[in-house]
């Protein structure tokens, strides 16, 4: 593999845009869509209000994030302090609070890794996990929201990437690819790499938003709207931008010793983090540090077999985005 490797992007790039928004729109949920979600959350709150009238309910994920493409599920986050419950007593009492009403499905997963709840709203035909006191999902939530406010970009090479990884079947961490939060946070770090940069960095600002959650200080500038159209300068098209996605990640990015960190706006080296080798079943041969819990790498799942099939799917596309007449068919063709 050459690392580094310059190419000039084809002629024809931009004239590519047309379709890739097509696709980017045809995936965005409609407004009814956002409605029944807030009913079923609604309904939820009134349930759990009734046993646990201090404990407060949090969509996150992608349906609160912007990043959730049409008849997603939804993720839900029960704020609750139950000094003498542990997790999956909570787990098993909300099952039994969402089992008495007309709720379908529900079943308490309480040995998974995060414990949850799963079950299905028959009138909205929504599906939806619940999560005890994961509130840094919800403050990640709230970074990925707001860096999508900042530049339009960002939401459609996202949607794109998040497409393309479904497809490709590399979108799934029991398999040892990528969540979608990992591609998202991949999506905002290229955005920040570009030059002139397309997106900031956040965390490296003055902090309007500061939380602290589960000891972890959690700050950042939360004014987009003053921000201005912070990328303008970069007038790189989306068609371009996902040709560059792939590029970087089938050729620029050092693999070896590199860790992407939204958090700085760059990279970081493996050394300076001490995921140079693997402990446990961490093997680092991705790395993505989470925003806020920064000993986590989202690569973690990622295994020795598995990091060769996400090399070659990135090399596929970046080769397909090159020569490929017409990219948006081969790029999400079924593997
Ligand atoms: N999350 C996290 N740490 C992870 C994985 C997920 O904090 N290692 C949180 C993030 O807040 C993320 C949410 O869980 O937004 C849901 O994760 P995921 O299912 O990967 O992303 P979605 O955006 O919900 O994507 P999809 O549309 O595929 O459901
Ligand atoms: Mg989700």
């Amino acid at each position: 593999r050459t690392f580094k490797r310059q190419m000039m992007c084809r002629r024809d790039i931009d004239s590519l845009s047309v379709p890739f928004l097509a696709i980017y729109e045809s995936l965005i949920p409609p407004e009814e869509e956002k409605l029944k979600q807030k009913q079923l959350l609604g309904l939820l709150e009134k349930l759990v209000s009734k046993e646990w009238p201090m404990a407060r309910l949090y969509l996150y994920g992608s349906c609160a994030n912007s990043f959730g493409v049409s008849k997603s599920d939804i993720d839900v986050c029960l704020a609750i302090q139950e000094v003498d419950m542990d997790k999956s007593k909570i787990i098993m009492k909300l099952a039994d609070i969402l089992q008495s009403d007309n709720l379908q499905n529900v079943q308490a997963l309480t040995r998974a890794r995060v414990p949850i709840v799963k079950l299905m709203d028959p009138v909205t035909g929504i599906s939806c996990d619940i999560c005890i006191n994961n509130l840094l999902a919800v403050v990640n939530t709230k970074l990925l929201r707001d860096y999508a406010n900042i530049d339009t970009r960002l939401r459609q090479l996202a949607f794109i990437i998040k497409h393309w990884a479904k497809s490709r079947g590399v979108n799934e961490t029991y398999h040892g690819t990528l969540s979608s939060y990992a591609y998202v946070l991949m999506c905002i770090h290229f955005l920040q790499q570009r030059r002139p940069a397309i997106l900031p960095c956040l965390q490296g600002m003055d902090a309007t938003y500061s939380v602290t959650v589960d000891n972890v200080d959690c700050a950042f500038f939360d004014k987009v709207e003053k921000l201005g159209h912070f990328g303008r300068h970069n007038k790189e098209s989306i068609a371009h931008l996902v040709w560059g996605f792939f590029f970087y990640w089938a050729y620029c990015h050092d693999y070896a010793n590199s860790v992407i960190s939204v958090r700085t706006g760059s990279t970081i080296s493996k050394r300076d983090k001490d995921w140079t080798r693997r402990v446990g079943n961490d093997r680092h041969l991705i790395c993505i540090e989470d925003p806020f819990e920064i000993s986590h790498d989202l690569g973690r799942v990622v295994d020795k077999r598995s990091i060769k099939v996400l090399r070659e799917e990135f090399e596929r596309a970046a080769d397909i985005m090159q020569y490929d007449p017409n990219p948006c068919v081969k790029l999400f063709e079924p593997y």
